[in-house]
């Protein structure tokens, strides 16, 4: 009687591969950053290691948020939300550029870091190098006692867990996760949000748990698409944190589907792609943020008229997206913030399935590292 026991497959606990497992565990993981932090009758949302106070907010003239890969798609939804709803001034760049140009870099300046790993080599220089020149360091990481960990002032957690799968999902969700509490207590500081405005977002963000996991139970229906779909060239656009969240649907793609594909603002496409959109070309177009429908839908109209496929990703109810689409895989209503999260659970899961198809090593892509700790 033989027993076959295969540590890594039972660590997979059933699933095929660690990246559907990952991408499975994020309810889970969600709620684990989320919920601690935002007790029912606080007034502001629960930082340990943030020290940074008013006077030194208010003290701040400008804000880098620095990381690279999957970690700064995150951190291009902080400054788009931090800017809208906190009223600071926020770029965010890759670590690769922002270490070796000369930015305004002074005591006035708050530099935020994502990482995963805390530890890859050129994020770790930018913070390192906003040390030396005297900013404000905050460090959102999901590994504790990482180098990151260790050396920023600040710091906030992801409490994704391990990672293993190369291709990140899991620890994303938990970035933009803790982007939103980042994002709610520094406009409360800032006397941006109100009382009852932080009561509604705190629901918002408790349901989202919940809004994954409808996403992840129709995970079959996104595999049957994707069984459908051949397109060589593959679009994503959006608009507003439609495009960021379009990015990040993209990397995915490309990192493990090996498919070439880019992420365009919807409203650049007349600017020179749409020469390429043909009959070959899919287009997945994201439109989660209400007020930007019409504008998105007139540009998916465009691509389908030059003969692309066009799958959207929306929000239940939005039926004008119909009107553009060839198919449609909606997702929960939501608050605006969170929406391009959950639109971005059916992208990982899109270049799963399309990985998948066409025979990848899902888990361990070519060419790519977990964590690049050397230039
Ligand atoms: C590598 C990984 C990506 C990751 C990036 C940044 O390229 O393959 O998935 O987004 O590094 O890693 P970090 O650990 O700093 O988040």
């Amino acid at each position: 009687f033989h027993v076959h026991w295969d540590v890594k497959a039972a660590e997979k606990n059933g699933y095929e591969h660690f990246m559907l497992k990952e991408i499975f565990e994020q309810p889970e993981v969600v709620r684990a950053t989320i919920v601690p932090r935002l007790s029912m009758n606080e007034e502001q949302v629960k930082l340990d290691r943030i020290h940074i106070t008013k006077e030194e907010l208010d003290n701040t003239n400008r804000i880098y948020i620095v990381a690279c890969g999957t970690a700064y798609h995150a951190g291009l939804v902080g400054k788009y939300l931090l800017e809208k709803m906190a009223r600071l001034p926020v770029w965010a760049e890759t670590a690769s550029e922002f270490r070796y140009r000369d930015p305004v870099l002074d005591s006035h300046s708050l530099v935020i870091v994502i990482s995963q790993s805390g530890e890859t080599a050129d994020t770790l220089a930018a913070l390192r190098m906003a040390k030396r020149a005297g900013a404000r360091v905050m460090a959102i990481v999901n590994v504790v006692g990482s180098t990151m960990d260790r050396e920023a002032e600040n710091v906030l957690y992801t409490w994704a867990g391990p990672e293993i799968a190369v291709a990140s999902t899991k620890a994303y969700s938990c970035q933009l996760a803790a982007m939103y509490l980042l994002v709610l207590y520094l406009s409360r500081m800032q006397g941006t949000l109100s009382r009852e405005e932080f009561a509604i977002l705190r629901q918002e963000l408790y349901a989202l748990p919940e809004e994954i996991q409808s996403i992840l139970e129709r995970a079959e229906s996104i595999r049957h698409i994707v069984a459908s779909t051949v397109q060589k060239s593959v679009f994503y656009i959006g608009r507003g944190l439609d495009y960021y969240a379009s990015m990040e649907g993209s990397l995915k793609l490309k990192e493990i589907a090996y498919i070439h594909s880019e992420a365009y603002a919807a409203g650049e496409l007349k600017h020179g792609p749409i020469a390429m959109i043909d009959g070959d070309t899919l287009v997945i177009g994201l439109i989660t943020q209400q007020e930007l429908t019409e504008k998105t839908v007139s540009n998916l109209k465009e691509v389908k008229a030059r003969g692309a496929k066009v799958i959207c990703i929306a929000e239940e109810g939005n039926e004008k997206v119909t009107e553009a689409a060839d198919e449609v895989i909606w997702i929960p209503k939501s608050h605006p913030m969170a929406a391009s999260l959950l639109a971005n659970i059916v992208q990982q899961l899109f270049a799963y399935y399309m990985a998948v198809k066409l025979g990848n090593d899902v888990d361990k892509p070519r060419n790519l590292a977990k964590s690049v700790t050397v230039e």
